[in-house]
């Protein structure tokens, strides 16, 4: 038996859509924020859905995302075995935490080290990003990446080498926060125009280089400056509630940056100490979470992406 974690992500990082997305882990150790994979051989392919989501995923085992990516996985390795795969689900469905990145990269990182490794990083990536775009309706590797490989992750234009690894500020604190509520990907990619004046596409591309350049010259300040969503941020921000008020509160408690994770509703805030991030928790915890399952959590970049939990004989 194989057991896998994959932790949460932000995809955007307010700047970068769909190129650029970091893994976060809270500062707690015992907070949860990733999904579990347990995975190992059986005469028939059985699926079980434990944790405190599992309620929310498809009565269907076949619309299932663990079961996608087995589909996927077991078909290019042309596998005549069966799996018996248990998901716990502990990332909120439609969150903007990635948490459908989480349960495919954690089945695949399993699968591929039950079967001996017969896949790649960049093998194994790839498929990552076709299950994704099928449950998400366009091929976005900003979550997926970063949860398998951790860190702050760009994605680049090319085939055999899809993301790179940047240098990430130590010292910022991510601060989350999920309202309870869902918002599907596929809905929140359907906002977006098809094109963009020639003014946008100059200001994003002066954006994110600031970002990458920042981050390789370590001048926090000048990298959580550039972090501004002209692309997404003005067509999601009236799917999330009050989103622009909370910007401008925030911005008061001592944030340095702000935007939607991934396509929300979680939206997140940069701090650069610790105080002001538990300032910004408690803001969230009053203000912007909805439902008794909403949450906040202080986080940091997770340098590690997905690891094996356990393997058993
Ligand atoms: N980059 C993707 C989007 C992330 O914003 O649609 C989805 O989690």
């Amino acid at each position: 038996m194989i057991k896998v974690y994959a932790p949460a992500s932000i995809g955007n990082l307010g700047v970068g859509f769909d190129i650029l997305g970091a893994s976060i882990t809270p500062i707690k150790n015992k907070e949860l924020l990733g999904d579990y994979v347990s995975i190992k051989l059986s005469n028939l392919f059985k699926l079980t859905n434990s944790g405190k989501f599992s309620k929310e995923l498809p009565k269907s085992y076949k619309n299932n995302i663990a079961w996608k990516a087995w589909r996927l996985f077991s078909k290019k390795i042309k596998t005549k075995k069966n799996v018996h795969i248990t998901l716990e689900k502990n990332l909120p469905i439609s969150s903007g935490l990635g948490s459908s990145a989480s349960s495919i990269v954690s089945t695949l990182v399993a699968l591929n080290i039950l079967f001996k490794n017969p896949l790649d990083k960049h093998k194994l990536l790839y498929l990552m990003g076709k299950i994704e775009k099928d449950v998400s309706g366009g091929i976005h590797y900003d979550n997926v990446a970063p949860s398998y490989l951790g860190g702050v992750r760009l994605i680049i234009n090319n085939k055999k080498n899809i993301s790179q690894k940047i240098p990430y500020f130590k010292d910022w604190f991510w601060v989350i926060s999920w309202p309870g509520t869902k918002l599907s990907t596929l809905e929140s990619r359907l906002v977006l125009p098809n094109t963009y004046s020639k003014k946008t596409c100059i200001q994003h591309s002066k954006n994110i280089s600031c970002f990458i350049h920042a981050s390789y010259t370590n001048q926090s300040n000048l990298a959580a400056s550039s972090i501004k969503d002209i692309i997404a941020e003005p067509f999601r921000k009236k799917l999330i509630r009050n989103f622009s008020q909370h910007k401008k509160n925030i911005k008061k408690i001592g944030s340095i940056a702000y935007g939607i994770s991934g396509s929300g509703p979680t939206i997140f805030s940069i701090c650069d100490n610790k105080k002001t991030a538990k300032k910004i928790k408690k803001y969230f915890l009053k203000n912007y979470v909805e439902t008794k399952k909403g949450f906040s959590f202080i986080c940091k970049i997770d340098s590690i992406g997905a690891r094996t939990i356990g393997i058993k004989n």
